[in-house]
Parts: structure tokens; C-alpha cells; sequence
């Protein structure tokens, strides 16, 4: 029997590619009313007029009528605070990939939105369960009704880029996520369009458990020399029939967010064979953040 996700208000923090994508498919194919909010105004901005260009390709392709795609912008509005959430169902985070502020945005979630609200967070690497423990209420312990009860609400919704396209999320239980909001979790997810995998909440989950060290040592290769940049990418493109190679990938992913997540899973297992790559360190040191920065691996002037 399927569960009923009744998110009636969505909320999502954080307007970079994940975001803005999130933000999307909630509206065109959940059909649900969704807040937007960054802290950047000029990010807000470049994500609205995102969404345009996404719904004036799905016209164009006769995908969607020009009526359905008003209809789904319309349920697009940009809010310039945290507060504005207050009413919403559920929330989705997808702030940068950092723990310290993940933990502020998760405590500002538990000062602002209504006790039942699902807490999501759309990390790629960050432990759910450490997430969750953030928004236990002052004083209050763990194992309180009132600290299971909070701890309990929170859960990894991994959305993959583009969100548009790509069919998958990843569902993540913290130790503490009760069995409702899972089921509803899963329930929007697929309301969204995605099929759903699940996975344990160890560091960078399977898909980045997998995926990463990949990139990593992809970069690595390009570190020391073995070949170049064209080669790497050419070898998985046309040697393993990937649809792009892992130095492009990084750069769609974001470097910064390669190198959050790699920090993640190197600290979090204590193995050294996760140590980033030190070329991938020096490129986000350079603010060579890829695709959204227009240079990392590779250029490009579409920003
Ligand atoms: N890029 C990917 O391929 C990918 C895939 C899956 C999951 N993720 C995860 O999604 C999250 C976002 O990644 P992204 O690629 O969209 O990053 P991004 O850099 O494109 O966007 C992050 C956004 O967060 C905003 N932000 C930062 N602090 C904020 C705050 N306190 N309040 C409101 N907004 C704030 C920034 O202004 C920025 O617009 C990360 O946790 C990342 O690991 C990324």
C-alpha cells in the first residue's frame, strides 16, 4: 500500500545547482508549493532564471505546455528569510557540504519550523545521525521524549545532479529517523519522479563511499603525471562507455564539494587511503571550483 508523504508546503535551503533542481522537480512533478531561500541574493536570482531555462527547454522539446510550466513556476516563491518557513511540511537542505554549518542550519530549523516538520538534508557525505542530534532542544536529553522526538524527524534525501534528469535518490536513516518519516520521506521522493535506493548512514553513503575515491584518484593520476586530462577522461568515456569522464564529473560536482566529501569520508573512517588529492586541494584553495565557477579541470564561459 503507498504511504501518503502530505507535504502540503515544501521548503528548501539553499539555492546552488541541488537546490534550485530540488526546487524544481517538487514543483513540476510533485506538484507541491515550494519556498525557496539562500543567503545569496544574487544566487537566488541565477536560480530562478535557471528554472526558466529548464522549463522553456521542456516546451521547447514538447515535453511540458507552456501552461503546465507557469503553472509550476508559480508554485516557485523566493523568500528572503529562514522565518518565512515556518509553516512548511518538510524542509530539504542543501546548503554547501560542511558539518558546522549544516549543525547551525538544522538548530535554526528547530527554532523556526513546527515540531512535525520533516528535517531532510540532501549531504553527499555528512552522517544523518550527527545532523539529527543538532536539533535535539537545549537541556533536554537524548533518550527524552522531547530529544527522540526531534533527533527523530531528521533524514538524508540524497537528490543527484542534475536533478532534473537524474532518476535516483538516496534514502538515508540517522539512528535516530522514526519509520514515518522515512516512509513519508520516501513517499515525496517518489512523488518527485525518483526511484529510491536506501543506505546506511556511513560515510558518503554508497554512492559516495564509491563514487569519490573514484574522483579522487582520478585526480591523483593527473597529480603525478600518468597522463593527462583528456586521456583520464577519454579512458572512462570511451573504455567504459561513461557518459562523461571522472575530471569532468568533479568539475560538475563542484571541487569544493569533491573536497568536502572526501574530507568526510578520509575522517571519518581514519583510513589513509582516502587522503584528498593535494592538486584537488590547491584548486578549491584557488576558488577553482568548476562548472559554477567557470574553471576547474576545464573552462567554461556559459556563467
Ligand atoms: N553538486 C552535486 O553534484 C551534489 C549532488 C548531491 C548532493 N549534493 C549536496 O547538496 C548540497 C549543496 O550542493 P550544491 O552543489 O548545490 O552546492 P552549491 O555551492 O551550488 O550551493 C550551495 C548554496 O548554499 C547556499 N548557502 C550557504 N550557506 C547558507 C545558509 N546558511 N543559508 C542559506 N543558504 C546558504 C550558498 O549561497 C549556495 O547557493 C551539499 O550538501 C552537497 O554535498 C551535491
Amino acid at each position: 500500500m503507498s504511504i501518503a508523504h502530505g507535504i502540503k508546503q515544501l521548503g528548501v535551503l539553499g539555492a546552488g545547482q541541488m537546490g534550485t533542481g530540488i526546487a524544481f522537480v517538487s514543483a513540476l512533478r510533485a506538484k507541491v508549493p515550494v519556498l525557496l531561500h539562500d543567503a545569496s541574493q544574487d544566487q537566488l536570482t541565477k536560480s530562478l532564471t535557471f528554472i526558466d531555462k529548464l522549463l522553456s527547454k521542456d516546451i521547447s522539446k514538447g515535453r511540458l505546455t507552456s501552461s503546465e510550466a507557469s503553472e509550476a513556476k508559480d508554485r516557485i516563491q523566493i523568500v528572503d528569510s529562514l522565518h518565512a518557513l515556518r509553516d512548511v511540511d518538510m524542509v530539504i537542505e542543501a546548503v554547501s557540504e560542511n558539518l558546522e554549518l549544516k549543525r547551525r542550519v538544522f538548530r535554526g530549523f528547530r527554532e523556526v519550523l513546527k515540531e512535525e516538520a520533516i528535517l531532510a538534508t540532501n549531504t553527499s557525505s555528512i552522517s544523518i545521525t550527527k545532523i539529527a542530534a543538532s536539533v535535539i532542544p537545549e537541556g533536554k536529553s537524548a533518550a527524552s521524549e522531547e530529544g527522540q522526538k526531534a533527533a527523530g524527524r531528521v533524514v538524508g534525501l540524497h537528490f543527484f545532479n542534475p536533478v532534473p534528469v537524474m532518476k535516483l535518490v538516496e534514502l538515508i536513516s540517522a539512528v535516530q529517523t522514526s519509520k514515518d518519516i522515512l516512509d513519508r520521506s520516501r513517499a515525496f521522493a517518489e512523488a518527485c519522479g525518483k526511484e529510491v535506493a536506501t543506505s546506511q548512514d556511513v560515510p558518503g553513503f554508497v554512492s559516495n563511499a564509491l563514487l569519490m575515491p573514484f574522483i579522487n584518484e582520478a585526480i591523483m593520476c593527473l597529480e603525478k603525471g600518468v597522463a593527462t586530462r583528456d586521456d583520464i577522461d577519454k579512458t572512462f568515456r570511451l573504455g567504459m562507455a561513461h557518459p562523461m569522464g571522472p575530471l569532468q564529473l568533479a568539475d560538475f560536482i563542484g571541487l569544493d564539494t569533491c573536497l568536502s566529501i572526501q574530507q568526510t569520508l578520509y575522517t571519518g573512517t581514519s583510513d589513509s587511503k582516502y587522503r584528498p588529492s593535494v592538486l584537488l586541494e590547491r584548486m578549491v584553495d584557488a576558488q577553482w571550483l568548476g562548472r559554477k565557477s567557470g574553471r576547474g579541470f576545464y573552462e567554461y564561459n556559459d556563467n
